[in-house]
């Protein structure tokens, strides 16, 4: 008998998430969206999905079909009648592993039928020691046919199952969140955002922060003046070429001045 005698269960989604635990069988499967970019998550805590990417822009792109999220819960993989996925570190020491087995027979119903390219179909463990996540990479991840991530808990995860899989560790930021599942959101977010037809004007992934190399001009709207503060006037005068002008020299003076190591990037010393 195998490890796993319940079918592990996945949630589907294109109109709604619902990460609960239902026999495959006796759920409406959403009809298959030609083109849709899919996204996989594997996680212990399924409730967590789709959480802030139901809301606005990436949750009207998922209504629409645009974008697919399907959520695998980690415990059915578990080992035993607790299910168990981790264990005490080798080694001693504090905290528990997330097992090379487990995640190993998730990863394999998540990775099923998805392209063999991993240019074409990324997949990634959230974690603390990964590359460090930006613009760049939410661009590579948006231009891919979908990907599957992988959000850790406790410890981590054995290293075996990720050397054996060959993932690719992303992190969010030098900081350690207690799970991956707000990381995956925040990856999720960015590329999703990058999908063709998510934002109604294009232009605003054009000038906005880190998309030239550049962190984006103040912006304003009205009152034209609130608590004695005016919008600059260049931004009212109709003049388009000068407003570009402005909004370029702000844009660098910012970037200059709060983040000297994309300044060095876009404008290296001589
Ligand atoms: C408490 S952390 C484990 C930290 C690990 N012991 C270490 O020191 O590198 C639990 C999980 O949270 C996620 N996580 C924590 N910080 C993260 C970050 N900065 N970026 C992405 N994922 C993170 C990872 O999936 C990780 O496996």
């Amino acid at each position: 008998m195998s490890d796993h005698p319940e079918k592990p269960l996945k949630s589907h989604g294109r109109l709604t998430i619902r990460p609960v635990l239902q026999p495959r069988d006796l759920m409406a499967e959403p009809p298959p969206v030609r083109g849709a970019w899919v996204a996989r998550v594997i996680t212990l805590f399924p409730d967590a999905f789709p959480g802030v990417l139901a809301q606005s822009l990436t949750g009207k792109a998922m209504d629409l079909g645009r974008w697919r999220l399907e959520v695998t819960d980690l415990r059915p993989f578990g080992i035993g009648r607790h299910r168990n996925v981790d264990d005490t570190p080798a080694g001693g020491g504090a905290g528990m592993v997330l097992r090379a087995d487990v995640v190993d027979a998730a990863l394999r119903d998540a990775m099923a039928g998805t392209p063999p390219d991993r240019g074409r179909w990324p997949l990634i463990y959230l974690s603390p020691r990964g590359q460090r996540f930006d613009q760049a990479m939410a661009r590579r991840f948006a231009a891919c046919d979908g990907m599957t991530l992988l959000c850790g808990r406790f410890e981590g995860v054995d290293q075996r199952v990720l050397d054996h899989w060959q993932i690719e560790e992303v992190s969010l930021g030098d900081f350690v969140l207690t799970g991956g599942e707000i990381a995956a959101q925040a990856l999720l977010d960015a590329s999703v955002r990058l999908l063709p037809g998510v934002i109604g004007n294009a232009e605003s992934l054009e000038e906005e922060s880190h998309s030239a190399g550049l962190l984006e001009h103040p912006q304003y709207t009205r009152p034209p003046v609130w608590e004695g503060r005016e919008i600059p006037p260049v931004l009212l005068s109709g003049n388009h070429a000068e407003i570009a002008k402005w909004r370029r020299q702000q844009a660098e003076a910012l970037t200059k001045e709060r983040r000297p190591d994309l300044w060095a990037q876009h404008r290296p010393p001589r």
